[in-house]
């Protein structure tokens, strides 16, 4: 019966110390020019230090021209390597494995925080979000060849800078799951049509990474059980790319789902009766697991520590993955493991003003400002007023575009 405590060895070697994963949460810490500071420093000491086996970096950025957000890190060359090495030397402690996701936003990407979008074709955003979201150019050869670079480049850097592993962000919507995806994807080249051909990007861009880091060195892709959307990325497809992944060499896959047009990642538009299990993507990772030597991540939904060992010791997971009650209780994989807790309870953020609480962006900015108390040294705040996080999404953001965030 497996423990969450049982360490285990991923294909290339490399032992992980138990089965807890932190997964990616994008921390907006970066300074004004997009370098780590000393607040990212101070957040991963607190993760490394709570436990977890693997953590995973909030989304770094690969290209200036291309932010998710306004205080994303970027990575393009090894101008800032001091400062990443300090981030990386404080998400190590504890012999913790940290690992960076690495990302491009495509198209999903809200207006005024790029000058132009782009996208694997010009394919508009469904009818409620066109007003948040520019309309994305169509990529050309030359520049889908310099994205794949830019990955690898991204990667090397961080191998250099101390980080023990990466991840590529092939999931919620962004570019690569873009790529992926039927409905985003309409092109007719060697890049688009058949699953073969919309994996192309991301095969090629796990090889451009493979080069420049070598074999002992992890990579990850977090990929979408499938996108929810009318002839979107379906379950088929997602088997293809990890059946493939598998035969490239890939060390992990985290198991997520959605995008901002259906964000299932966070738990939206899932009724209570079709959740047969508190992680939302478990059945489709019990049948991925069955094809895969690279172990499989579960992300999205675990809050019982019954639900987590299940999943373990049913076998329809290898690791657990844990993102928002990381932000509220960052050691508790050390409290998982003791049994000193049982379950945590995240409500979801309400207001009371009720078109507000329909919408994402409201619970992540929630979230986010419990990583700003982290990284300034204070606890998290369970008791964190909503309306707080209201009044600081609408300083931030607008009114526009508080309707969405990125997750
Ligand atoms: C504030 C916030 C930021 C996030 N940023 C990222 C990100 O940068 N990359 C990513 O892959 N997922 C991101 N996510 C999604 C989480 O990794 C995870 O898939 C999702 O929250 C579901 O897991 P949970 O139920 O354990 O929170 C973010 C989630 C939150 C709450």
């Amino acid at each position: 019966m497996t423990r969450f405590e049982d360490a285990f060895e991923l294909p290339n070697g490399t032992i992980i110390k138990n089965r807890f994963f932190k997964a990616a949460m994008s921390e907006g810490l970066a300074d004004e020019r997009n370098r780590p500071t000393e607040k990212l420093v101070r957040l991963y000491e607190a993760w490394a230090k709570g436990g977890a086996g693997i953590v995973v970096t909030g989304n770094v950025m690969v290209d200036r021209r291309a932010l998710g957000e306004p205080r994303n890190v970027v990575i393009e060359d090894e101008q800032d390597l001091e400062l990443l090495k300090s981030w990386a030397s404080s998400g190590t402690q504890n012999n913790t494995q940290l690992w960076m996701q690495i990302n491009h936003p495509g198209k999903q990407v809200f207006k005024g925080i790029v000058k132009e979008a782009v996208a694997p074709s010009k394919v508009e955003f469904e009818p409620s979000l066109q007003r948040y979201f520019p309309i994305a150019r169509e990529l050309t050869e030359n520049e889908i060849q310099d994205i794949i670079r830019r990955f690898g480049a991204t990667a090397g850097v961080a191998k250099t800078a101390g980080f023990n592993g990466v991840q590529i962000h092939a999931a919620h919507g962004y570019l690569i799951s873009q790529f992926l995806s039927n409905r985003h994807n309409r092109r007719k080249d060697q890049w688009g049509g058949s699953i073969q051909n919309r994996m192309r990007f991301l095969e090629e861009i796990y090889s451009s990474i493979r080069r420049k880091v070598g074999d002992g060195f992890p990579i990850s892709v977090k990929l979408n059980s499938a996108d929810f959307m009318k002839a979107g990325f379906t379950e088929e497809d997602s088997m293809m790319v990890i059946k493939r992944l598998n035969e490239l060499g890939i060390d992990l896959i985290e198991v997520s789902g959605g995008s901002y047009e259906n964000p299932r990642m966070t738990g939206s538009n899932m009724k209570q009766s079709t959740l047969k299990r508190e992680a939302y993507f478990l059945d489709f990772a019990a049948e991925a697991i069955k094809i895969s030597k690279a172990p499989i991540v579960v992300t999205g939904g675990f809050r019982t520590r019954r639900g987590m060992l299940d999943a373990l010791q049913t076998r329809d997971a290898d690791m657990i993955g844990l993102a928002r009650p990381m932000a509220v209780y960052p050691s508790l994989p050390n409290e998982l493991i003791a049994g000193s807790r049982k379950q945590v309870q995240l409500a979801p953020r309400k207001t009371g003003i009720k078109w507000i609480d329909k919408t994402a962006m409201l619970e992540l900015t929630w979230y986010s400002m419990q990583l700003e108390r982290i990284a300034a040294g204070k606890t998290p705040n369970e008791k964190l007023s909503p309306k707080l996080a209201l009044i600081r999404s609408i300083f931030k953001n607008g009114m526009d575009v508080f309707q969405m965030r990125r997750v």
